[in-house]
């Protein structure tokens, strides 16, 4: 599974995506260490606070699914090129950041950028 096979099938999520309220969809679509693939949209609440953003919902099945090291992880909106994730996010995805790193890969009109974690959350708190 290549990268821009990760930001296709993030696309593909953010089709399920629930924003009645946003009207914002948003995918993503993980990489394991040991090669598994995981995928998440976000899902909005009247309670405006409830919402679960894309990466977190695929974190979680990652979760549910016993896995704990996480290489790459790809997000996409129709509404937005460059889509990076939501600082929330960030950390969450730091939690489980695999032994060789963990790569953030977004859509941008020429093709895709890779942000290593440590870019986009430098000096991140971990215990
Ligand atoms: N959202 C995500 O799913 N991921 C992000 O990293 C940024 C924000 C969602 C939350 C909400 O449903 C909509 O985008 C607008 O904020």
């Amino acid at each position: 599974m290549n990268y821009e096979e990760m930001i296709k099938l993030a696309e593909k999520a953010s089709e399920n995506a629930y924003v009645p309220y946003s009207h914002f969809p948003v995918g993503a679509c993980i990489l394991t260490e040991g090669g598994k693939i995981y995928t998440g949209c976000n899902f909005e609440n009247a309670s405006f606070g409830l919402t679960i953003c894309a990466e977190r919902n695929a974190v979680g099945s990652a979760i549910a699914d016993g896995e704990r090291k996480i290489k790459a992880a790809a997000i996409f909106s129709p509404k937005m090129d460059n889509c990076t994730p939501c600082g929330a996010c960030r950390q969450v995805l730091r939690e489980f950041k695999s032994d060789e790193g963990l790569d953030i890969i977004t859509k941008v009109p020429d093709g895709i950028k890779v942000y290593p974690i440590e870019e986009l959350l430098p000096q991140s708190f971990i215990l």
